[in-house]
């Protein structure tokens, strides 16, 4: 059991995401610049200044603790508390001006997730979840959908930026899955995909290749709200695991069963 309460270490992960966002909407009217961490894989000052300021507000509340954040890597710390902070998750959203980008803050303690803060932009929503808590959006509890056939279902994915084999995968399942269900989306933002699953807008989400910044937040707010988190073959999730699929719980085995036959 954390000896902090959850409560007062939810408020900080929702201090530093508003201070986060301050940032990141200021930036947002102004030109952007990006420099490259591969071939598409943009950053800005923006992902570095927003880093630094999650960083400074943990840090002045809990030096001990551990950080691992996608811009600066993981601090020398050693702790049961490990912060695992995304910036800014849909840089290439932001760079854009297409308006899906969002800051995602989750805590672990003992390698569990026990904390997720992720505040979605530009429109300002903000998620959260404590562990045995419940997961909420702006004061709401929120619930994941109640659709239990593949058929009726509206999905969400997202691609790496490697054009890699399971990035060849992906867009199989692309093509079979929108075949099988009334559609699937590409928002460019997998904290913010993983919320509209937990909040119910969407039934279900799986990608490659995702990093544990992406979905340190998402995981325990989507299970908070009742989703079911496995890897893609239906096994035990692992936030170091390469792959994903959450889903409502009612459409989860008819996914994993589909994503089965596809990639065979
Ligand atoms: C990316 C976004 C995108 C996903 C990529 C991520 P970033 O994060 O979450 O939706 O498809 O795999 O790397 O680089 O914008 O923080
Ligand atoms: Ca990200
Ligand atoms: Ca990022």
């Amino acid at each position: 059991m954390s000896r902090i309460k959850k409560d007062d270490l939810l408020n900080v992960a929702v201090e530093a995401a508003l201070a986060s966002s301050n940032i990141i909407m200021e930036a947002s009217s102004k030109p952007r610049v990006a420099g490259h961490k591969g071939v598409t894989d943009l950053v800005t000052d923006t992902d570095m200044k927003s880093e630094e300021t999650i960083k400074a507000i943990i840090r002045s509340f809990y030096s001990e603790h551990s950080i691992l954040a996608e811009e600066t890597g993981k601090d020398s710390n050693i702790s049961d508390y490990l912060w695992i902070i995304d910036p800014l998750d849909g840089t290439t959203n932001f760079v854009h001006g297409y308006p899906s980008y969002a800051v995602s803050i989750g805590l672990f303690y003992k390698k569990a997730p026990l904390i997720g803060v992720v505040l979605e932009m530009p429109n300002m929503k903000l998620y959260t979840a404590i562990k045995d808590q419940g997961a909420w959006c702006e004061g709401e509890k929120i619930e994941s959908s109640n659709t239990n056939n593949i058929k009726r279902s509206l999905l969400v994915t997202g691609f790496g930026y490697e054009h890699s084999e399971n990035w060849e995968k992906n867009m199989r399942l692309f093509k079979c899955l929108t075949d099988d269900t009334q559609g699937v989306r590409r928002l460019g933002a997998a904290a913010i995909d993983i919320c509209h699953v937990a909040k119910g807008y969407a039934d279900g989400f799986w990608e490659y290749d995702l990093k544990p910044w992406d979905t340190a937040a998402g995981i325990l707010i989507a299970k908070e709200a009742g989703c079911v988190i496995t890897d893609l073959s239906g096994d035990r999730f692992d936030i170091n695991d390469n792959n994903i699929l959450i889903t409502n719980g009612h459409i989860h085995q008819d996914m994993v069963n589909s994503i089965k036959r596809y990639l065979n």
